[in-house]
């Protein structure tokens, strides 16, 4: 049995939200083992271009915070890269600022939906619009100020939206609520908490009042990402004589869906070291397993939203078939992700069927080598580079630049497990 021990990068979406939630507290915050992947960097570009000082130290960033209403109203358009997490959580803090911005991404960001935060931003009094068919799409022009508190009712499980109307009501006077479908991940309300917000959460409901000064709590530390662990977790699985330890992951519960899935499927998967509190974290260790199809419901899915694509390469090397009941979200990613991975694993000759809302892949199919691409998306990239490491052929996986904006460096630890 090869043990190989993998060091995954920072948390993406605490990354974020811990740059985001410093700018605008009181006091300095030192972000020990920040994410400096390229979408977390366009978050800092934002607030630097908003007055924001952030000085890095190594792994470790220090900001200085401005307060809620000290951010400044940017000389230039605040370009977004590829990253939709910014896009539609930032909206949020710019509603409660007396100042104008335009929100600007590159070609993929500006296909993807944002009439989801506008809408509600429009309910809470902001001027807000977008651009592209019915003004649903980026850029974003911003008009912050006066925000009035809102119940919402969201449609979809999404963390972005949830964020969203959180922040903005920050600036309002009064309970702003949001209440979506299935609970999707919680990271800004445990870490409003932790800027000393007291955000009341009731099942699929998150609410508090307004309005709120955030107090830093002096220093944030970041776990690993969860969703970046997933890819060695299901090569573990899928490569025979292996056991991949994983050390100091995020283990919060929405977003350990991938670890419960690849479980059921019969993945021989070890927890130790759990620490709790708002910031569970522990390491993992996976071994190679004899996996089998299981059903995943939508539920399932919400808790694994972006673990969904490394899920259809382990459904290929499982026994019997493996169903996805849910899968609509997936196709507003950086990419339809159900077209990227069902192309790709199709060139390999794997076996899948799409119907509607549910995909169906059958398993123990001998995959091949092929040439494959990212479609410009980094999960795309990586889950087909680890399905490559696992067959005889060779897998040519095209455009994998995009793999920097969650996790810069994945290729080399790819290679540790040969
Ligand atoms: C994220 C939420 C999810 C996820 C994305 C990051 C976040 O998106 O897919 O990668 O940090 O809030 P949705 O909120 O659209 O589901």
């Amino acid at each position: 049995m090869k043990v190989v021990r993998i060091s995954v990068p920072p948390d993406k979406s605490i990354s974020h939200r811990a740059v985001m939630l410093a700018s605008i507290s009181e006091g300095n915050t030192l972000i020990k083992n920040l994410l400096m992947g390229d979408d977390v960097l366009r978050t800092m570009a934002a607030f630097r271009a908003m007055g924001v000082t952030i000085r890095r130290k190594g792994k470790d960033v220090l900001v200085r915070g401005v307060g809620m209403h000290g951010l400044k109203e940017p000389a230039k358009p605040l370009y977004l890269g590829n990253s939709g997490t910014t896009m539609r959580i930032l909206p949020g803090i710019l509603a409660g600022q007396d100042f104008r911005a335009l929100l600007k991404g590159d070609a993929s960001l500006s296909k993807r939906p944002m009439k989801r935060i506008v809408e509600p931003l429009k309910k809470m009094g902001v001027k807000i619009s977008g651009s592209g068919k019915r003004g649903g799409y980026p850029p974003l022009k911003i008009k912050g100020g006066r925000v009035k508190p809102v119940k919402y009712k969201s449609k979809i499980a999404s963390a972005q939206v949830k964020s969203c109307v959180l922040l903005a009501g920050l600036f309002a006077d009064g309970v702003t609520g949001v209440k979506e479908p299935v609970k999707s991940r919680d990271h800004t309300e445990r870490m409003l908490k932790l800027f000393g917000c007291k955000v009341k959460v009731q099942g699929c409901k998150a609410s508090m009042r307004g309005p709120v000064r955030l107090a830093s709590p002096g220093k944030i530390e970041i776990p690993a990402d969860t969703s970046s662990a997933a890819f060695f977790m299901v090569a573990a699985c899928i490569l025979s004589g292996m056991k991949i330890v994983l050390k100091n992951l995020g283990l919060n519960p929405t977003r350990t869906g991938v670890i419960d899935i690849l479980k059921e499927m019969g993945a021989d998967i070890q927890i130790k070291r759990k620490s709790r509190g708002l910031q569970p974290k522990g390491d993992v260790i996976v071994a190679s397993s004899r996996l089998c199809g299981i059903t995943i419901s939508p539920k399932e899915v919400v808790r694994a939203i972006d673990e969904i694509p490394i899920i259809m390469v382990a459904a290929c090397f499982a026994k019997g078939v493996t169903t996805i009941r849910g899968i609509k979200e997936l196709r507003v990613k950086e990419t339809d992700r159900i077209v990227s991975m069902v192309t790709n694993l199709r060139r390999m000759g794997a076996d899948i069927k799409v119907k509607g809302d549910i995909l169906k892949v059958g398993g123990l199919r001998l995959l091949h080598g092929a040439k494959v691409e990212s479609f410009g998306d980094h999960r795309t990239a990586m889950s087909m580079l680890t399905a490559g490491i696992a067959i005889k052929g060779n897998v040519r996986v095209t455009g994998l630049s995009c793999i920097n904006k969650s996790f810069p460096g994945f290729q080399k630890l790819l290679r540790k497990l040969n």
